[in-house]
């Protein structure tokens, strides 16, 4: 059974003490719910998946080390070089370092900030999957506009098919592809998409993955204005496999609830 993924991208968010405080309450607040059979099974359904600022990815691990079966660490990016002189960037090589098992690849706010293409998103792709032991979640999705004009299907479908064109080059099947559906209109606007409407894109992503690409264990997950009023709603959609929760995984008590309700 492919585990569902509720992930939390902390983006530029927390130092390290604040990281040990949330990470404590998590765990302290998991343990109880388990001791209260709250928590039954929920590890062997799904994965929690913490993308921490680079700056506190290995002090993170050793707290989540022995939860690690459950809890999981991503980077919020990683640049495409082995090494050298690319200053400012982190490799695959650090991030597994520090025990990441998952990269975030193409964050809207990467595109649109920091204007990173999906030739380099490629690059990125092309990295992770010429390293052993880490899974992207490539991120994509349309902007209000593009939305507007009814025009998504055909935008999110250029997006993959550069971003995974290193797929294509790839001798034998990729094992496993996390892709992050996050239209940019519902990011951090209180605005989610409605259920059906991300089921029906996550389903679009699927058969188009499937029809082109060779992958064992695929999985798309949804992004944006994820909350605890919304999540169980989300998750009864039979293409969503999970979620990428900005905001509302700030707090270790509200983000672990949302794990709870994904479950429910
Ligand atoms: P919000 O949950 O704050 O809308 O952010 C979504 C996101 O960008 C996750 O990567």
């Amino acid at each position: 059974m492919k585990k569902k993924i509720i992930a939390a991208n902390f983006k530029m968010n927390k130092t390290n003490r604040d990281i040990e405080e949330y990470f404590n309450t998590f765990v302290n607040n998991m343990n109880e719910f388990k001791g209260k059979g709250l928590f039954e099974n929920i590890g062997l359904n799904s994965e929690a998946v913490f993308a921490t600022p680079c700056t506190s990815l290995c002090e993170s691990y050793k707290i989540i080390k022995p939860y690690g079966d459950f809890i999981k660490l991503s980077a919020q990016d990683i640049y495409f070089e082995k090494n050298g002189a690319y200053t400012g960037e982190i490799s695959i090589d650090m991030i597994k370092d520090c025990g990441c098992e998952y990269a975030i690849v193409g964050h809207s706010e990467r595109r649109r900030i920091f204007n990173e293409t999906d030739e380099t998103i490629a690059k990125k792709m092309s990295a992770v999957y010429s390293s052993e032991g880490v899974t992207p979640i490539l991120c994509v999705g349309e902007n209000k506009e593009v939305r507007e004009k009814d025009m998504q299907y055909d935008f999110v479908k250029k997006q993959l098919k550069t971003d995974l064109e290193p797929l294509k080059a790839k001798s034998g099947k990729v094992y496993s592809l996390i892709i992050a559906y996050e239209p940019v209109w519902a990011i951090g606007t209180d605005l989610p998409i409605r259920p059906e409407d991300g089921d029906k894109m996550h389903r679009f992503i699927y058969d188009y993955v499937r029809s082109n690409y060779e992958v064992d264990e695929l999985r798309i997950i949804y992004g944006g204005s994820v909350k605890e009023s919304n999540i169980k709603e989300l998750m009864d959609e039979p293409y969503i496999n999970g979620v990428l929760v900005g905001g509302a995984s700030l707090d270790p008590s509200v983000f672990l609830n949302i794990v709870r309700l994904s479950n429910a």
